[in-house]
């Protein structure tokens, strides 16, 4: 089948839907691969570069949309747009199925597949075709770009022979993918980065990159279904407008990310606010396009308040890195249409049984989908709490307490248990075995120890240790290989065998997670 990509005609959009590279990987697919002429140019992808992957340029729009059976896009279709659509094809696009019911009935009367960009779950299985995600990472990384092309001053901290600069306060509200880049952006920067995000669970994730926690003494768990908020309570808004209002005036950046599917985006950052920051800070409202989570934010518009206060409610973030967000939209595309096409034959094949496509599909067969039923796996971000942001920190020191009194009682069972049975197996066994047990058991111990306490992020160079270990077992099996005793003998197979395993398994993981880190 034919995939094509026209030129995007919303103002102020540089994306493209598919790319040169997107473009060879889907040819390998077995799509035939269209774009309509200009397409990339503003991305930085001419004609050139699609032809040399296998592309057929076509010079008009039409030609796009008659031609192809599968139109991949960016924004919503216009209604021009749609009406180019014949019948029985398929859309993929970012849709916004809520706000576009003319799609949805379009798609209805003329039996279009239509593929939601924006309704992919957040499961972790399609975090790679989550277009929403990769977006909303370039969206929180720009707006600190953004803040700092208003902000007069260093974001890090100096002193140099011509005077000291403190380094710049940043507040972000809202640690969800455009937040927690945010963050990590700004800290990179040498920003002093403070977090807020109505649930629990964020706050470890926001303290992990480098920015503390703005804490709130409210008892409320705004945790709703899909990695996402659900509505504050009218009492926990207040108190939150209060937190603000009290940061406000020491604060010199805000970027504001907050937002709750389907209702928008709350307003928490109010015009008294505004007035009590200090002239020359900034706020960046990056939910200005669902209504702006800062009151005096004007949509698409970059304004200075009379007290000198940037606000910045630019609604194409993304775009303003064209680049890099076409490379990384077109690749969900991709990813998206790997998984339509298993058996890599340029024919979609949409498996309404498999959460991720029934997620996304939005019309199909003649029939409006959306809204899809709830995906049966949990989301990513929801972890289990393992900090609750709503304790005092008295009643946070008290339940470490606890934790660790329980710890170090399971911890004397154990050594007792285990010293009272090496105690009997030495009142009945030979000397020389009670030596060899001890070692084997002590063995054991530190075993556990060492991979149980461990954590992820360094499993690695575990790996590189357990193959050192194995390569050590190798040997002492390859020294017992040649003995008369039958046992020893077989012991010694099955250790060179097991050790091979290992080793071998290490340097396949390592060779896959290395792979991960460099370029196709
Ligand atoms: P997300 O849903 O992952 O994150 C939103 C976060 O806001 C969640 O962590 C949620 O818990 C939090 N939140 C909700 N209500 C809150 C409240 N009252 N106080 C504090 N936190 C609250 O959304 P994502 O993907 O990070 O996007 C964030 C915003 O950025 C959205 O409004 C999205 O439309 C916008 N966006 C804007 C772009 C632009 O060019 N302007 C581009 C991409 C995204």
């Amino acid at each position: 089948m034919k995939i094509g990509t026209p030129i995007e005609l919303t103002a102020g959009e540089s994306r493209v839907a598919i790319t040169p590279d997107s473009a060879k990987r889907l040819i390998k697919l077995g799509y035939e691969v269209i774009v309509e002429s200009q397409a990339g140019h503003k991305a930085g992808f001419d004609d050139n570069l699609y032809t040399l992957e296998g592309v057929n340029i076509v010079h008009s729009a039409q030609d796009v949309w008659h031609q192809a059976d599968i139109i991949a896009k960016v924004n919503p279709p216009s209604h021009e747009e749609i009406n180019l659509l014949g019948s029985s094809k398929t859309l993929i696009s970012f849709v916004y199925p809520s706000e576009r019911k003319d799609i949805l009935d379009f798609g209805q009367t003329h039996n279009l597949t239509i593929l939601a960009m924006d309704m992919v779950p957040r499961i972790s299985r399609a975090q790679k075709m989550d277009a929403l995600s990769s977006m909303a990472n370039i969206a929180g990384y720009r707006a600190v770009i953004e803040a700092g092309n208003s902000f007069g001053r260093f974001f890090t901290g100096q002193v140099t022979a011509a005077g000291k600069s403190p380094p710049a306060r940043v507040l972000v509200i809202g640690a969800g993918v455009a937040g927690l880049s945010a963050i990590g952006t700004a800290v990179s920067l040498g920003a002093i980065v403070e977090a807020f995000d109505v649930r629990p669970e964020v706050a470890e994730q926001i303290e992990s990159m480098g920015a503390s926690f703005l804490f709130l003494d409210f008892e409320e768990d705004a945790s709703g279904t899909g990695g996402y908020a659900k509505p504050s309570s009218p009492e926990f808004r207040e108190k939150q407008l209060e937190l603000f209002g009290g940061a406000a005036k020491d604060v010199d950046i805000v970027i504001t990310t907050a937002l709750i599917p389907n209702v928008g985006a709350p307003k928490l950052w109010m015009a008294d606010m505004v007035q009590s920051m200090k002239p020359g800070s900034v706020i960046v409202d990056l939910a200005a396009e669902k209504g702006g989570n800062c009151e005096l934010t004007q949509p698409d518009q970059k304004i200075v308040t009379p007290n000198g206060v940037t606000i910045i409610g630019y609604t194409n973030f993304p775009s303003r890195m064209a680049t890099q967000s076409s490379l990384l939209y077109a690749t969900n595309i991709f990813h998206l249409l790997n998984d339509l096409t298993p058996e890599k034959n340029g024919i979609p094949e949409i498996n309404l049984e498999d959460d991720v496509i029934r997620g996304a599909t939005v019309t199909h067969d003649g029939t409006i989908t959306y809204p899809p039923p709830p995906p049966k796996i949990q989301a990513i971000a929801q972890k289990p709490a393992t900090r609750k942001p709503t304790m005092t920190p008295e009643e946070m020191r008290e339940t470490e307490r606890i934790a660790f009194r329980k710890h170090t009682r399971q911890q004397i069972i154990i050594l007792a248990l285990g010293g009272g049975v090496t105690f009997l197996i030495g009142l009945w066994a030979p000397e020389s075995f009670l030596q060899h047990f001890v070692v084997f058991v002590l063995s054991c111990f530190i075993g556990y120890q060492v991979i149980w306490n461990v954590s992820h992020s360094l499993h690695t160079p575990l790996m590189a240790i357990t193959n050192a270990i194995s390569g050590i077992i190798i040997i002492g099996a390859l020294l017992q290989i040649g003995s008369l005793n039958v046992s020893v003998l077989i012991l010694a197979v099955i250790s060179v065998f097991i050790a091979t395993i290992n080793i071998v398994g290490g340097f396949y993981v390592t060779r896959r997670m290395l792979a991960m880190f460099q370029r196709s």
